[in-house]
Order: structure tokens, then C-alpha cells, then sequence
């Protein structure tokens, strides 16, 4: 149990929000969704695209909170959170950085941090969606086999069903709940197994759904306590638009209403009888409009003739790159024709061309929000490939362009424009929310508690709350006693997997993996072994036979990031068997964690004497011999 401490902190509510009264003409229709009543007059310069393409504003201004009002209120209100998740949104393939992302980035990592080394668990929607609402690992989300089981969800043990240990126990809502949180869940949750006719523990508000269609989409709708759980297709846009609803404008509408209604509820009441609220918005931009033959995403229909710098997907170095001795399904893999390559970059252009609304909507957000107490994220379920190794679509796979993901936090005493290259994944995203309900109020002298924070037993994140926040060398200390040197990375197949048609996923090519950062300043610069202090190891098995890694691995790969950071060579026969022998080792201790042991695992000093495993493998595997084998590597 978690406990807010009651620390009165003064806050200075300005209320200067004034709304532009925009003018739809019948041309041109207004992009991302956005409620007209709460558009703000603050905004910034114009969008590049929106010079021919955005409405015409009326320069006439009407204000609905009292126009430059300022009061001064006493508060300890905890912090707000907004949480933008888009959907396959890559960060090593230009996504992110995209002329179509240009407000996000000024909005958020430009008044924020940017976080360079965060991943994801598992490289695709469903496990890695609930990687982050669960604050677990896969390997203790997973059913207990293989198969493909009732209720599962790309083999998330989870139903819909409210008193499914998933929503009942596990979902992150519950724990806001318990801060006396008011929580919303907006657009794509879980690939399947998402609730339809109850609300998760801890949800006040929701309008989900599976990813759904871009054009005119369905979504299960309801409110606690005043409106049930019920179905219904936005269809209805034609007739006052001339065109179909968009599926980022009706999460976008639902969620800036919703973040709104409680704005107004906060200035008006004061702590404790008001709440703060935690917003979870799930785009199901980038993703391709699912389907036969190539499929690709679709932008909004205002933006379908909009034309971006953008032409071509990058040709990194792994570009239709042939991989000989990487794992099956890459070495097998054909070269790309023309006219895949064509196909590839035509995806590209319409991924990013998505972003357009998204980006849209991030523009409207910023208005609504009390900024000098909300935390605002941007993030996204896992990344992309677009042509890597041959294939020229989709994720799954380890290689950094399928698990590296943006992450840009805007919030109270994080410094803008800032980077942090901290290794984190989704699973320490709740763990890390919840570390900053209790750290952004704790007073400046209570050092003991910022340390303590209690994190869920369910849960086996690590909170990275003093590794996010600028602020005293306490902070720093704390962070670093909680900063991880190594990840897990975890998936499943699911099953052959083909892919404009290639295949790109078959059942023995699910995997274990091992991500290793030693922190930088432990090597020296002149140190010939700098290069090895961020080693990736996979271990690839058939999950129909070997679900829980007790066969020898049938494939492998090691790759040395500093030096191939496009995992070009497999340098698995190259290094002592020794390292190898202490990643894998390593490896299966990570993939029997849980809870305090996970978080123990995945830092670097942790000690692992009087302990079996060690025993049976015959040798100390600390820290000193981990340094040890680095550099005795050839
Ligand atoms: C937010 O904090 C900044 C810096 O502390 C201050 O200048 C600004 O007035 C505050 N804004 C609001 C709305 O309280
Ligand atoms: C979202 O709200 C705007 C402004 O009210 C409206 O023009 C638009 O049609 C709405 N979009 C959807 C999909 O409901
Ligand atoms: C995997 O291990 C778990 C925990 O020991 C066990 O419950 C499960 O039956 C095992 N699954 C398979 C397929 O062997
Ligand atoms: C819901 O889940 C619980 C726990 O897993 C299970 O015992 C129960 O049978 C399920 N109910 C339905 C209707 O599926
Ligand atoms: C939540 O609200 C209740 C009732 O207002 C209050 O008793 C409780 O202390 C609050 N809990 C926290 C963690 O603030
Ligand atoms: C369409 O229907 C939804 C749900 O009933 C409603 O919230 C929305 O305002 C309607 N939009 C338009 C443009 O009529
Ligand atoms: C985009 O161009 C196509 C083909 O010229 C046209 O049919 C369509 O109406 C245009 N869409 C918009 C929103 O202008
Ligand atoms: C891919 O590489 C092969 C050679 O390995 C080459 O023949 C082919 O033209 C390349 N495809 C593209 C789209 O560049
Ligand atoms: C952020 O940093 C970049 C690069 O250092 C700089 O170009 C940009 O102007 C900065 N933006 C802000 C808002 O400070
Ligand atoms: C994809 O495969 C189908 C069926 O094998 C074939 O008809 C089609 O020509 C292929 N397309 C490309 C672009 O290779
Ligand atoms: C992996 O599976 C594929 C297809 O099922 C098969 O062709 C290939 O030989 C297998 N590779 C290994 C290393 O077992």
C-alpha cells in the first residue's frame, strides 16, 4: 500500500486558457479531432502542413475559464499523468523524429527528456501492452503453455473477465485507485481479451479497443457508476464533415473531453476533494490497417493528399541486408525486389502521414493541462522494421529497430530539452509513474521515503522515478542504486507469420534475450575493450517443445552494439565461451525473476553468494568476474 505524504505544496493555478473560435469552412475540415470549445489560443507556431490544410482561425476570442485570471491555491494535489501511446511507432527508423511529429517533440522533449535507451520487453502489441499495464515481465503474464489458450492474448494469460486475476489484481489502475486516482483509458488496449462489459479495477472512465479500423472505428464505451460498458460505431461523421470518423479523432475527442471535465474539477474544488487523474491514450497510429497482400496505415482523410519531406524509408546499413549467420528466418530470407522496396517506402510515407493527428492531438492536450503538475509521456508499444534484413515490414524480431522505443517525459522537475541514456523498459513504466506520485510531493528533506518507495508485489518493474527527476545529489544517489545494467527481452512465436510476403516469424524462432550496459564510466577511454560494454545475446528455441528454456538454446547470436549497432555480425563464435556462459547463465536467472528479484537481477552489483544456481554452474559470476571476461574477450 502506497501512501501520499500530506504535504501542503502551494500551486499557482493561472487560469489563461481562452478558446480561438475556429471557423469550419466547407472545404477544409478540421484535423485532429479536437473538441473546438477547448482549443487554446496559446498555440504555437503553425504546423508546416497546416498552412494550406488547417482550418481557417477566426481571430475573434471567446474565453470559457476566466481569461487571465490568476489564483493562488493552496493544494498538495499529486500529479496529473498523461500517457500518449502510439501504436509500432519505431524510434531507430526516422518515425519519431518525423516532420509529422514536429509539435510533439517541442511540446514534450524539447520542455522534457528524451530518453535514448528505453525498450520494450517483447516486440509486439499484445504481450508488451500488457508488459506495461501490468508492470510485469512476460515470463510471469504468460499462460502456463504453449498452446494457445482460452482467453489468451498472443499467450498473455489474461479473459475478459472482470475477476480475471489480470484486471482484478495485476492491471496498474488498481494501484492509482488506491492514491485516490481517477483513471481513463482511451483507444487501443489488448489485442483481444479486452473488457466489454465490466471496467477494470480501478477505471473511472473508458473507450477501448482492439486497434479496430482506422475509418469509422467501434469501441466498448463506459463510466463507472453512470453508464455500463456498451458498443458503439463512430459512423456518424459524414453528414456535419463530408467525411469518416478518424480513429485518432474520436480517442482524441473522448480523452480531451474527459481531461477537460476534470481540469474544471480541480479548479474548482480544492485537495482532498478533488483528484488527480491518470490518462492512458492508445493510438492506433502508425499501425497498418490489417489485411491481405500489402497493407498499409491510414491517414486521416483531411491529411489523405497532404505531401511530407519524407519519400523514402531510411536504407540503414541492415537494409535488405542478407544475414548469413544470423538466425533462420533471417539468413532464409530473400532479397527485396524494386518493387518491394517501392511498397516499403509507400508504407512509410503513409505510417508517418498518421502521425499528422497524432501530433495534432498533442497540440490540443497541451492547453488542457496544468503543466507545472501533469507528467506527459509519449511512447509507443514497440518498434518497426521497414526492409532490416530483408523483411520489409513488421516487428518481432530482437534487433533494435523491433524493441527501441521513443520515450519523452514532460513534467515537474524533470529539466527541458534534456536526454538521458538510462536502460529501462515498459515494465518499469508503472513502478516509475508510481515512485512519482510519492517523490514529486515529498518534501525536499524526506530523502528516506524518496528511497522507499514501495513498489506492488505484483509487480517486477524497477522505479526509475530518481533517474527521471532533475534535482539533489540525493536524487542522483538513489538513482544510481536503482539504475539497471542488464534487460530481459522475451517472445514467443506466434506461429508462421508471413509478411508482404515474407515470412517473419515461425515457432523456433521465439527467444530469449539478454541486453547488457555497462555504465560508461566504469571503462576507461583508452581501454581496447570500451567497445563490449553493450552486448546484446539471444537465445532462439521452439516454443511448442521448449516453452520454459529448459532445452539447450537451437540458435544463437551475441552482438556488440558500440561497434555493429545494426547487428550486422553475429560474434557469438568469435568470444571467450566464457562470456557466453555467464550471459545465458544471467539470462535464466532474469527468466525466473520475480518481483525483488528481478530487480536485484538486473543490477550490476548485486552479490550471489550462498546461491544454488551459482553452485551449479561451478563459478562466480558477480560483477568482478563479469569485468573479468570482458576483458579477456578476444
Ligand atoms: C509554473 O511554474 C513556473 C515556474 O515555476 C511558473 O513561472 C508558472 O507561473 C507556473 N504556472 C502555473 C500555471 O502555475
Ligand atoms: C471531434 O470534435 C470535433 C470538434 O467538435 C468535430 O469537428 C469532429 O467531428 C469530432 N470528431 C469525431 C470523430 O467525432
Ligand atoms: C513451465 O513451468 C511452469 C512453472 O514451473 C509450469 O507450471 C508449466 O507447466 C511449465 N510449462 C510447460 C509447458 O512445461
Ligand atoms: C473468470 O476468471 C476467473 C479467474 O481466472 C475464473 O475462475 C472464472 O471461471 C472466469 N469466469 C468466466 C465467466 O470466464
Ligand atoms: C483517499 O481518500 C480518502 C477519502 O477522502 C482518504 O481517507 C485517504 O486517506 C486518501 N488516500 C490517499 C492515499 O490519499
Ligand atoms: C457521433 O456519435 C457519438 C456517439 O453517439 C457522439 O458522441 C458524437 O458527438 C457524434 N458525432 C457527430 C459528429 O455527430
Ligand atoms: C485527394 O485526392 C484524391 C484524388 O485526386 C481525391 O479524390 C480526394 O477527394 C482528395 N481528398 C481530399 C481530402 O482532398
Ligand atoms: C537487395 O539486395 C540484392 C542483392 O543482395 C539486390 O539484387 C537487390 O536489388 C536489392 N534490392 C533493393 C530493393 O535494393
Ligand atoms: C533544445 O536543444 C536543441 C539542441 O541542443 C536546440 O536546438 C533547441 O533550440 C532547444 N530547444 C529549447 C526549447 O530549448
Ligand atoms: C506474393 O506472393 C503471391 C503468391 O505467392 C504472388 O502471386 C505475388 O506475385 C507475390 N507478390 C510479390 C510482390 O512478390
Ligand atoms: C525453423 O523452422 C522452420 C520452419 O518451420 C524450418 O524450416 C527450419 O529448418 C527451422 N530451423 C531450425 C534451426 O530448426
Amino acid at each position: 500500500m502506497i501512501t501520499v505524504p500530506k504535504v501542503q505544496i502551494v500551486v499557482t493555478v493561472v487560469a489563461t486558457w481562452v478558446v480561438l473560435v475556429e471557423w469550419i469552412s466547407s472545404s477544409v475540415v478540421y484535423s485532429g479531432g479536437i473538441p473546438l470549445s477547448i482549443v487554446s489560443a496559446n498555440v504555437q507556431p503553425p504546423h508546416p502542413y497546416h498552412h494550406h490544410h488547417h482550418p481557417k482561425v477566426d481571430e475573434s476570442i471567446t474565453s470559457t475559464f476566466s481569461s487571465s485570471t490568476s489564483t493562488s491555491t493552496s493544494l498538495s494535489l499529486p500529479p496529473n499523468f498523461v500517457i500518449i501511446l502510439t501504436d509500432d511507432l519505431d524510434w531507430t527508423l526516422g518515425g519519431t523524429h518525423a516532420s509529422t511529429l514536429r509539435r510533439t517533440r517541442e511540446w514534450i522533449a524539447e520542455q522534457g527528456k528524451t530518453f535514448t535507451n528505453w525498450f520494450v520487453q517483447t516486440p509486439v502489441c499484445c504481450p508488451s501492452r500488457a508488459e506495461l499495464l501490468t508492470g510485469k515481465f512476460f515470463h510471469n503474464l504468460r499462460l502456463p503453455s504453449g498452446q494457445k489458450g482460452e482467453g489468451g492474448c498472443m499467450h498473455v494469460d489474461v479473459a475478459s473477465n472482470a475477476s480475471h486475476p489480470f484486471y482484478q489484481r495485476d492491471y496498474f489502475a488498481s494501484y492509482f485507485q488506491q492514491l485516490n486516482y481517477t483513471v481513463g483509458i482511451f483507444g487501443k488496449h489488448l489485442n483481444n481479451a479486452n473488457p466489454t462489459d465490466f471496467l477494470p479495477n480501478g477505471v473511472d472512465e473508458m473507450l477501448i479497443n482492439d486497434g479496430g479500423v482506422y475509418l469509422d472505428p467501434t469501441f466498448t464505451v463506459g463510466t463507472r457508476g453512470t453508464r455500463p460498458p456498451h458498443q458503439v460505431t463512430f459512423n456518424n461523421c459524414t453528414e456535419t464533415t463530408g467525411m469518416p470518423c478518424y480513429s485518432t479523432s474520436v480517442i482524441g475527442n473522448a480523452s480531451l473531453a474527459w481531461i477537460q471535465r476534470h481540469r474544471q474539477q480541480q479548479l474548482k474544488q480544492q485537495f482532498p476533494h478533488t483528484k488527480p487523474f491518470l490518462a492512458l491514450i492508445s493510438l492506433k497510429a502508425p499501425h497498418i490497417l490489417d489485411g491481405p497482400d500489402f497493407p498499409i496505415s491510414i491517414p486521416a482523410p483531411w491529411y489523405q493528399n497532404t505531401t511530407i519531406p519524407e519519400q523514402m524509408a531510411p536504407r540503414t546499413p541492415n537494409y535488405n541486408y542478407s544475414a548469413t549467420d544470423h538466425h533462420w528466418v533471417v539468413r532464409s530470407q530473400l532479397p527485396m525486389t524494386q518493387e518491394e522496396a517501392e511498397r516499403v517506402d509507400a508504407l512509410y510515407v503513409s505510417r508517418l502521414k498518421t502521425l499528422l493527428s497524432v501530433d495534432d492531438l498533442v497540440d490540443a492536450l497541451i492547453p488542457l493541462l496544468d503543466l507545472n503538475n501533469t507528467y506527459l509521456l509519449f511512447t509507443s508499444d514497440n518498434g518497426y522494421r521497414l526492409g532490416q534484413f530483408r523483411m520489409p515490414m513488421c516487428k518481432l524480431h530482437p534487433y533494435e529497430n523491433d524493441i527501441r522505443v521513443p520515450m519523452m517525459i514532460r513534467g515537474p522537475k524533470i529539466r527541458k530539452n534534456t536526454t538521458s541514456n538510462l536502460l529501462a523498459t515498459h515494465v518499469d513504466l508503472m513502478p516509475t509513474l508510481l515512485g512519482l506520485v510519492t517523490n514529486a510531493n515529498a518534501n525536499a528533506n524526506d530523502d528516506e521515503r524518496k528511497e522507499n518507495i514501495p513498489i506492488p508485489e505484483t509487480m517486477d518493474g524497477t522505479n526509475l522515478a530518481s533517474c527521471i527527476l532533475d534535482e539533489s545529489s540525493t536524487t542522483k544517489s538513489s538513482c544510481s542504486s536503482s539504475h539497471s545494467t542488464f534487460l530481459l527481452m522475451e517472445y514467443m512465436s506466434l506461429g508462421t507469420v508471413f509478411r508482404y510476403n515474407h515470412t517473419v516469424d515461425t515457432y523456433n524462432h521465439s527467444f530469449l534475450a539478454i541486453r547488457m550496459m555497462m555504465p560508461q564510466p566504469e571503462i576507461s577511454s583508452n581501454d581496447p575493450t570500451l567497445s563490449l560494454h553493450n552486448l546484446k545475446y539471444v537465445e532462439y528455441r521452439d516454443s511448442r517443445w521448449d516453452w520454459n528454456a529448459t532445452q539447450p538454446p537451437l540458435e544463437q547470436e551475441l552482438f556488440d552494439l558500440d561497434k555493429d549497432p545494426y547487428e550486422l555480425h553475429n560474434i557469438l563464435s568469435t568470444v571467450s565461451p566464457l562470456l557466453v556462459q555467464t550471459l545465458q547463465f544471467k539470462l535464466q536467472r532474469l527468466f525466473h525473476c520475480r518481483g525483488d528479484i528481478c530487480r536485484q537481477e538486473r543490477q550490476q552489483q548485486q552479490q550471489q553468494q550462498n546461491d544454488r544456481t551459482v553452485e551449479h554452474y561451478g563459478r562466480n559470476t558477480g560483477n568482478d568476474h563479469m569485468r573479468e571476461l570482458m576483458f579477456t574477450v578476444p
